[in-house]
């Protein structure tokens, strides 16, 4: 199962490097991830589905230049969320298992110039069940939580990211404002 990630990863890679818009991207790498996704979590070794009771874990399967695409396994235990953020590039996300939840955000005005004066409103609601592959692209900014309410069971999940993710806008609702912070991950084994 190994190489089917390792053909994925090299897959995404090409079409990052040939330049390709972040439409055309999450256009060609939706159904690769769909295969991947109905594989189900059988797909990933016990390394690459590290979980974590503190907060959801990320499961870094590849990390390529800042430039490059990544590959994470989430697992996401009941009751654990995102903050609010965005992601600042493309990407494409795959269920393995479990129902994911994703709650987005919508910003009322003009586009976000600055870190300040943000207002953001509650937008739609997705439900992502095993098999299920979603996509977003930047610009405007694809604002959103991510996670698993109490009262369902563990996620698993696969994220294509268009650049080295190891950052993005955590957005403050109460003081308007938005700012980089450092996200952490399991080096998978
Ligand atoms: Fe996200």
């Amino acid at each position: 199962m190994q190489s089917s990630l390792e053909t994925f990863i090299a897959t995404c890679d090409e079409l990052s490097q040939a330049g390709s818009d972040a439409g055309s991207c999450v256009a060609a790498v939706a159904p690769l991830m769909l295969d991947l996704a109905r594989s189900g979590s059988e797909l990933l070794t016990d390394g690459q589905m590290r979980e974590d009771p503190k907060m959801y874990a990320r499961n870094a399967i590849h990390l390529g230049a800042a430039d490059g695409v990544s590959l994470f396994a989430l697992v996401w235990l009941p009751g654990q969320w995102t903050p609010i953020h965005d992601h600042g590039t493309w990407g494409v996300v795959g269920i393995l298992d479990g129902v994911l939840e994703e709650r987005s955000y919508v910003h009322i005005g003009n586009s976000i110039t600055d870190d300040d004066k943000i207002e953001l409103q509650p937008g739609g609601i997705v439900l992502l069940s095993p098999g299920s592959v979603s996509t977003f692209v930047p610009n405007p900014d694809h604002i959103h939580i991510t996670g698993v309410p109490k009262d369902r069971k563990k996620v698993v999940s696969l994220h294509l990211y268009g650049r080295l993710m190891n950052n993005y806008h955590y957005y403050d609702l109460k003081n308007h404002s938005r700012r980089l912070i450092e996200v952490s991950h399991f080096e998978s084994s």
